[in-house]
């Protein structure tokens, strides 16, 4: 793991740019791509370039099961409006949350994985250390499937709904086998609700009480954090 510590939040997501922006020069063909808080400054400064990407495809990590890709809280909907509607990505997947057969929607996935093998993975890390919304305890083995979203996720994502009781209780997610098969990772994580989950992730050995330790086992992992996020770690880097 190659472990790269900014002042803050700005810094951190500028390095990220330049390594993103450097792998699409570079002539990245796919890139996977995370929701949540911790991109948004990333997309913005990807959407305000000129870049052309036309020979990009983007995929995904998950979905909300039950939300319509026109639903404000999907996050179709913020793909769409923090990065597809700017950029001329060749193709954008991103998973199906309201899918008749969601059995089926997962495995068209994985189809859709094998056909665009990831080159470069962005990934974010929740405070219980998911990654995708593969939650503590999940196989690291697994693929696509529908996840039962924790108590602690659903705490910590409801900041984004009127009511607690909106926030769905799960989701389709690229598994930890789909997300460790990328040729590259970048975990981004900013912040001190993060730190602990960062300790897990980095300095104790990997466990599927932590998802994020699997990123250990990567041979090309980038972690990108800020001081406060990095504040719990006992070795220095
Ligand atoms: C989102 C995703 C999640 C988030 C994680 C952190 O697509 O896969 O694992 O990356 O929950 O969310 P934020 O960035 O809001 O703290």
């Amino acid at each position: 793991m190659n472990v790269l510590i900014f002042k803050n939040p700005e810094e951190a997501t500028k390095a990220a740019f330049d390594i993103v922006s450097q792998r699409l020069e570079a002539g990245l063909k796919t890139i996977g791509l995370a929701t949540g808080s911790t991109p948004l400054k990333l997309y913005e400064k990807l959407r305000s370039t000129n870049m052309d990407v036309s020979h990009v495809t983007t995929v995904n990590l998950d979905e909300y099961v039950g939300l319509e890709p026109t639903d404000p809280q999907s996050y179709n909907y913020y793909m769409n409006e923090e990065l597809f509607k700017y950029m001329n990505f060749a193709a954008t997947y991103v998973p199906n949350g309201v899918a008749e057969d969601l059995e089926k929607e997962c495995e068209r996935y994985e189809e859709i994985l094998r056909n665009h093998p990831v080159d470069l993975q962005i990934l974010g890390m929740g405070p219980n250390g998911h990654i995708g919304f593969n939650e503590p305890g999940t196989s690291f083995e697994s693929v696509t499937h529908i996840a039962e979203l924790t108590q602690s996720t659903r705490d910590a994502n409801k900041r984004f709904f009127d009511k607690e009781e909106d926030v769905p209780t799960r989701a389709i997610t690229m598994g930890i086998s789909s997300i460790m098969i990328a040729k590259e990772i970048m975990m981004l994580a900013f912040g001190e609700g993060k730190a602990e989950a960062v300790r897990n992730m980095i300095d104790v050995p990997v466990t599927v009480d932590c998802p994020a330790s699997v990123l250990q086992n990567h041979s090309n992992a980038i972690i990108i954090l800020d001081e406060a996020a990095a504040s719990k770690l006992k070795r220095n880097y």
